[in-house]
């Protein structure tokens, strides 16, 4: 069969899901557990093959900040793709220049450099904290991270990762990093030593469970750095862009870092990271670093609509009000199925909360029989990450579906 013959099998074939997935494990590595086939997306809802409609908790795991099919975002990438796609960095593109605008404004004064995704943003981190320790602290390149951290799947990242499970199989990974426990600040101290050059943390850690530093740990951390002359790199690839009801997660904690990594909601679903560096630690020069698609002229072009609406609307500030209705709801919740949710927590929209037995799969799944779609962070705990745009009759209709799905266990 020709290309061209195959390709109109391909678009002529049944539209069912079940095809899909048989299609999926025949032509796509196992790397993903998955049997839902999404088809389309409009606001906070998607829609499968099938049909089937979805409330959409997810978001793209904290990504479609703007919900599915956004106007803004839609008709950035079409007005871009027109004019042009791609350039390289070999040339300066403009809406590369806006977007770096935009977050110099939010970031108080930080540069930009674009890649990727967010495992791409950590790496253009550690390499800067390492130029910063070789040339500022005598060669140091060590870089300490949190336990229960996520960081990324690329090798650097993955040592960088404080959960043994994204890390045995890989082993050896590369050297220079260590974890220590989350808001222990001797425990930081303790692990410094003369060939660490920075510390990495998500003040709001999303993959390790929803948990949030505490103010005096960012605090005290925040001047052990400075004291120590280390690179405090703050990962927001998560927890950035609002979620959290402060446009970054270290806001609520009153430090500034010097590199800031964000990816995810950055360009409202279009692949982006974006490494951030205060002055202090924006130390790259022509050569250091590079890519070849990262600030491209459609990510860009998505992520300057994408700021533009989240701070010309106050998502921020929705982010936080919402925020706190959703925790009010899941606290009526909890009482409702007592002994089997607790410890509900987060900031904005970002929370979560344990269940009883780990049986968060289970949570999941029943939801997604009632047409919702939610995730979790490990085997007992149940997270909301939804779009910043969600509306309070949509989490009236998201609670009314996770009180008949806990019923159902
Ligand atoms: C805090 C954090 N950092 C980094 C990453 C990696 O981002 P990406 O999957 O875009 O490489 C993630 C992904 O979940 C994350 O949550």
């Amino acid at each position: 069969m020709t290309t061209a013959e195959t390709m109109k099998q391909a678009e002529t074939s049944d539209n069912s899901s079940r095809e899909w997935i048989e299609k999926e494990h025949k032509y796509y590595q196992g790397t993903f557990k998955r049997n839902l086939v999404m088809e389309r997306g409009e606001g906070v809802r998607v829609w499968d093959a099938d049909g089937k409609v979805y409330l959409d908790l997810v978001a793209g795991i904290a990504t479609n900040v703007l919900g599915h099919a956004h106007p803004a975002v839609v008709q950035a990438i079409i007005e871009q793709a027109q004019q042009l796609v791609h350039v390289s960095n070999l040339y300066i593109n403009k809406r590369q220049v806006d977007l770096a605008e935009q977050l110099y404004n939010v970031s108080g004064g930080m540069r930009s450099f674009f890649s990727n995704s967010g495992a791409e943003a950590n790496e253009g981190a550690i390499k800067l904290a390492r130029k910063y320790g070789r040339v500022n602290r005598n060669g140091a390149y060590g870089i300490i991270s949190m336990d229960r951290s996520f960081h990324g799947r690329t090798l650097a990242t993955t040592a960088a990762t404080g959960q043994k499970k994204y890390q045995d199989t890989w082993a050896p990974l590369p050297d220079g990093f260590k974890q220590v426990p989350f808001n222990d600040l001797d425990a930081l101290k303790a692990a410094t030593d003369e060939q660490t050059a920075g510390v990495l943390i998500e003040a709001m850690q999303g993959e390790g469970g929803i948990h949030a530093a505490s103010t005096e740990y960012m605090q005290g951390l925040r001047a052990w750095c400075d004291a120590q002359n280390l690179i405090l790199i703050c990962d927001e690839v998560q927890a950035g862009m609002g979620r959290t009801g402060k446009f970054f997660s270290w806001e609520h904690m009153g430090i500034r870092p010097d590199i800031v990594t964000m990816a995810k909601g950055l360009a409202g679903g279009v692949p982006i990271g974006a490494m951030l560096a205060a002055p202090r630690a924006d130390i790259f020069e022509p050569g250091d670093h590079g890519t070849t698609f990262g600030g491209n002229p459609i990510a860009c072009a998505a992520g300057v609509a994408t700021m533009k609406t989240i701070l010309g609307e106050d998502l921020v500030g929705h982010s936080a009000q919402l925020g706190d209705y959703l925790d009010k709801r899941l606290h009526e919740l909890a009482e409702k199925h007592s002994g089997m949710m607790s410890d509900i927590r987060g900031l904005g929209l970002m929370r979560a909360f344990d269940l009883a037995e780990p049986r968060a799969q289970d949570v999941m799944d029943r939801a997604l029989e009632r047409g919702m779609l939610i995730t979790n962070a490990g085997p007992s705990t149940i997270r909301f990450v939804p779009p910043l745009i969600i509306q309070q009759s949509d989490l009236d209709e998201a609670m009314g579906k996770l009180d008949a799905a806990l019923a159902a266990l």
